[in-house]
């Protein structure tokens, strides 16, 4: 067992810790070997930036079975990629369903041009454990609707949208999904899931750094970019280029971050997917089948049994989360995060508005005794002690 002065760091769902070796070893190379401002000049170290990224947007496009890495587009975070969708997408009268689990950055954008835009919300009921009904779907869906939002699992309680069965129920609608969450741990594929927009950030599970993150377009779909700017591509216009992806990627890049990203998706491809998965799961098994045992402790999320991510919500009765939180760093150097998790439509669906909850969310570089010390720390808050 860890002793309590190595940080125990459980709080990959606010962003993945460590990042992998060969991450940082890519970042270092980079900035220590070329300049980092691709597609501006002729010379040899602007093409090796642009060939940073040229690679980064194949690796992306492939990851998440995209046919065209042209339609893959690189943003400072998935709340960027999420703005330029929402904004770009969405006009007067325009109806949009979304659900009851959604993160801040879905519900502010929508909430704010419900007001200045008169678009309208369509909220889909989740049970109490926040899970949705894709069959509640087609009833929800009419002529308006413009645009179908999903959190594809949830930084709350871990809940798994089934995209596969919400895909073949979107009628005429578009299908926006916000993999923050899930890229990287769970299968994702644009085609055979019919997602229109995957909006992802690169700094959770695919293990770059913050600051990276961005979207991929269906073939066909046009959406009007929110910035403007240099592109390094038609310089002689002023107009902004339509060329995909230039049109949304005005200013320079962040070119080492998109190399650290880079590095991410080699470490996952190496890895294996679905070994990352398994040993998250396992991990998450442990942590509920303990915390099942621990006097006074409540999980709020998917019944044992459902699919779910390594993300789990509880409370203790006669402590705060705050508090709980507190005590975790404080006494037990273990970093966790209680609270709304930026995500407040998700608590009142599943009733733990406004307090929130203590979650811990176990990522691929925890093992079972950083499970354990959790466990123990928290019977001995339970117990007083
Ligand atoms: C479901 C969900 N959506 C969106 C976000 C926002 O991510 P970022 O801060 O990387 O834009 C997060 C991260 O906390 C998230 O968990």
């Amino acid at each position: 067992m860890p002793d309590s002065s190595s940080p125990l760091y459980i709080d990959n769902a606010a962003t993945s810790f460590p990042k992998p070796p060969e991450v940082a070893e890519a970042m270092h190379r980079l900035i220590r070997e070329i300049s980092l401002s691709p597609g501006r000049s002729a010379h040899s170290f602007s093409l090796a930036a642009s060939r940073v990224i040229f690679e980064a947007r194949e690796l992306v496009a492939g990851f998440f079975g995209c046919p065209d890495s042209s339609r893959v587009v690189f943003t400072s975070n998935v709340t960027e990629a999420l703005n330029v969708g929402i904004f770009g997408l969405l006009a007067p009268g325009d109806q949009v369903l979304t659900t009851g689990m959604e993160h801040n950055s879905v519900m502010r954008p929508l909430r704010h041009l419900e007001k200045t835009r008169g678009i309208h919300l369509d909220i889909l009921p989740t049970d109490p454990t926040g899970a949705i009904d894709p069959d509640d779907i087609p009833g929800h869906l009419s002529k308006k609707t413009r645009l179908i939002i999903i959190n594809h699992v949830s930084n709350v309680t871990g809940s798994v949208a089934d995209l596969e069965a919400i895909g073949k129920r979107k009628g005429g609608a578009l299908l926006m999904v916000d993999a923050a969450q899930s890229a990287g741990i769970f299968p994702l594929d644009m085609e055979a899931f019919g997602i229109d927009f995957l909006a992802f950030t690169g700094h959770k599970g695919l293990f770059g750094p913050t600051g990276t993150g961005g979207f991929l377009l269906r073939e066909g779909l046009l959406v009007p970019p929110l910035k403007m700017g240099g592109t390094g591509s038609n310089s002689e216009e002023e107009a902004q280029p339509q060329l995909m992806p230039d049109c949304y990627e005005s200013g320079t890049p962040n070119t080492l971050g998109i190399g650290g990203l880079a590095a991410g998706l080699e470490f996952i491809n190496k890895t294996g997917r679905e070994t990352i998965r398994q040993h998250e799961e396992n991990l998450t098994r442990l942590l509920l089948d303990g915390l099942s045992l621990i006097q006074g402790v409540t999980v709020h999320g998917p019944p044992a049994g459902s699919a779910r991510g390594s993300v789990v919500s509880l409370t203790m009765t006669g402590k705060s989360v705050a508090d709980l939180a507190f005590v975790l760093d404080r006494q037990h150097n273990i970093m966790a995060r209680s609270g709304l998790h930026c995500a407040p439509a998700a608590h009142r669906s599943i009733s733990t508005f406004p307090h929130g909850t203590l979650r811990l969310s176990p990522g691929f570089f925890n093992t079972e005794t950083d499970i354990q010390a959790v466990l123990t720390a928290l019977d001995q808050i339970s117990a007083g002690s």
